[in-house]
């Protein structure tokens, strides 16, 4: 079988997904994982876009051991400084530069011909290979680029001594037999090319990422690019569990595997989706809520005649476990210390601590524990620096016939305690009215959902809100086994990330893209 390589870039293209701002911590933390899960290499960021991005690079290239870690460039050494400054101490370091070729991005953005197009990278490639032995070339938007100007592209890349050459569908236009037919053209006509790695990057705007991203690995591609979920710029990109599970399920017809530690996938996904907060929608192929779920009576009892009646694949091997009965109120330390390295945890002392003591707290409200609830408790946000906000104090009072009303108390760093009440139209949009007023700021919820972790009466809470602020949007999460708390928890939280964002140099995160 052929070996297809896996170039994870949720730190990179995935958090360019309006309002997710990973901070430094929370990027290590998901390098961990995708270590776990074994992608083979793993874009951490863009470093030039300012020093927070390039510090967190670093962070991620000191951490991770078992996978080569990227940084991104545009063509410009500027740029290619940044990413070998951002670099140092990864074990496999390896740079990812691009220029656009397509005509579009020529007359309007770059404003170049297609030989200064081809110098200008020539020229990006030449430099960058006095500094890195291993050089990922992509041409940005080379879906709409011209057959033979791609193919010319792709032998200069060649030549100058790339290691990948990607070919990225940047705007997600083609479909799959137009994408294939190009890695076929490239596989048949391109001089040397036997010496690179050709590589895919699909983005999903008319739903074909996963086809286009398998129709090129039919047709010749050694490395693919997606994140998890597919989280990503607009609709998001090629996700990986979907590319990993159609590999594995009909390795007959694709004859290719990847190096994936499959049982991995759910937890990754998990980690992801609360960190990011983006939610994954139920349906959501291979990692959704219901994508092992039999509703209909003639499905569920084909089920239990014979599960592959209707399950081409098993739950349990992307790691989806029943949510089990583990821990209560007279759990000691040992047992919880235990459950967590079940999990996959191995905390720090002062981690643990911490985790214990949020866990007594649950246990004093909820009689049984499940591993579902300690996860819950554990993909906590984890700041980088103290945060400015936290919530001290709420209450609130409803009446059917009367306008709800909530006091909040909330601690803003270096100020000490401010307290506010307000009224709203529902208990949540007062207790949001009131936080507004005891911090003082401008915001729009532009978002709000709310979902249970487990089952029952006592369960979980888990809140997601999406805010804006001008041009910033940030996406905050908060739990508790109340959702009136886990509402003000996450609207917090949110607010927490808009300051965050404020501190970065000349606000990092708009809407846009950096280029
Ligand atoms: O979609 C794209 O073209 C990109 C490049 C930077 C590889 O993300
Ligand atoms: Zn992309």
């Amino acid at each position: 079988m052929r070996k297809i390589h896996i170039f994870d870039t949720t730190l990179r293209d995935g958090e360019q997904s309006p309002g997710v701002n990973l901070n430094t911590r929370e990027k290590v933390e998901i390098a961990h994982q995708l270590e776990k899960l074994g992608v083979d290499r793993m874009e951490a960021g863009f470093p030039a876009a300012s020093p927070g991005d390039l510090a967190a690079v670093n962070a991620v290239a000191r951490a991770v051991k078992n996978a080569s870690v990227v940084g991104l460039s545009r063509s410009r050494e500027g740029d290619i400084d940044a990413v070998r400054e951002a670099l140092k101490g990864a074990v496999d370091p390896c740079l990812h530069v691009f220029l656009a070729t397509s005509p579009i991005h020529r007359k309007y953005k770059l404003k170049m011909e297609k030989h200064q197009v081809l110098e200008a990278a020539q020229s990006a490639i030449r430099y960058a290979k006095k500094y890195f032995s291993k050089i990922e070339f992509s041409l940005e938007d080379a879906g709409r680029t011209e057959a033979d100007f791609r193919a010319e592209m792709v032998a200069m890349a060649i030549r100058e001594g790339a290691y990948v050459v990607n070919i990225p569908d940047t705007v997600g236009y083609l479909n799959p037999a137009e994408y294939g037919a190009i890695f076929r053209h490239l596989k048949e006509t391109v001089p040397g090319i036997e010496k690179v790695q050709l590589s895919a990057h699909c983005h999903d705007d008319l739903g074909m990422a996963t086809a286009n991203t398998l129709a090129a690995i039919l047709n010749g591609a050694d490395q693919i690019e997606g994140t998890i979920n597919g989280i990503g710029e607009r609709a998001g990109n090629t996700a990986i569990e979907e590319i990993a599970m159609a590999l594995e399920t009909r390795s007959d017809y694709f004859g290719a595997k990847t190096s994936l530690v499959l049982s991995e996938i759910a937890r990754t996904s998990r980690l992801v989706s609360k960190l990011t907060g983006m939610n994954v929608p139920g349906n959501k192929a291979i990692v959704g809520a219901n994508a092992f779920a039999h509703e209909s009576g003639i499905h569920q009892d084909g089920m239990l005649k014979e599960k592959t009646t209707y399950e081409i694949m098993s739950p349990e091997t992307v790691g989806f476990k029943e949510s089990k009965l583990v821990l209560g109120k007279h759990s000691g330390r040992h047992a919880f210390r235990e459950q967590l390295f079940e999990l996959g945890y191995t905390l720090e002392e002062a981690q643990l601590n911490e985790a214990f003591a949020k866990f007594k707290d649950l246990a004093d409200k909820k009689k049984e524990i499940t591993d579902d609830d300690l996860l819950a408790l554990l993909e906590e946000r984890l700041p980088d620096a103290p945060e400015k906000y936290a919530l001290e104090s709420l209450s609130f009072s409803f009446a059917t016939e009367a306008a709800p009303k909530a006091t909040v108390t909330v601690s803003v760093e270096e100020e000490g305690s401010r307290t506010a009440e307000a009224s709203g139209n529902g208990t949540v949009d007062s207790i949001y009215n009131a936080i507004d007023q005891a911090v003082g700021e401008e915001v729009t919820l532009v978002d709000y959902s709310i979902q249970a972790v487990t089952l029952g009466k006592d369960a979980l809470g888990e809140v997601h809100v999406t805010m804006r602020q001008g041009e910033i949007e940030v996406r905050g999460r908060g739990v508790s086994t109340d959702v009136l708390e886990a509402s003000a928890r996450a609207y917090v939280d949110a607010l927490n990330r808009l300051a965050a964002n404020r501190r970065l140099p000349s606000g990092r995160k708009g809407a846009e893209k950096v280029w």
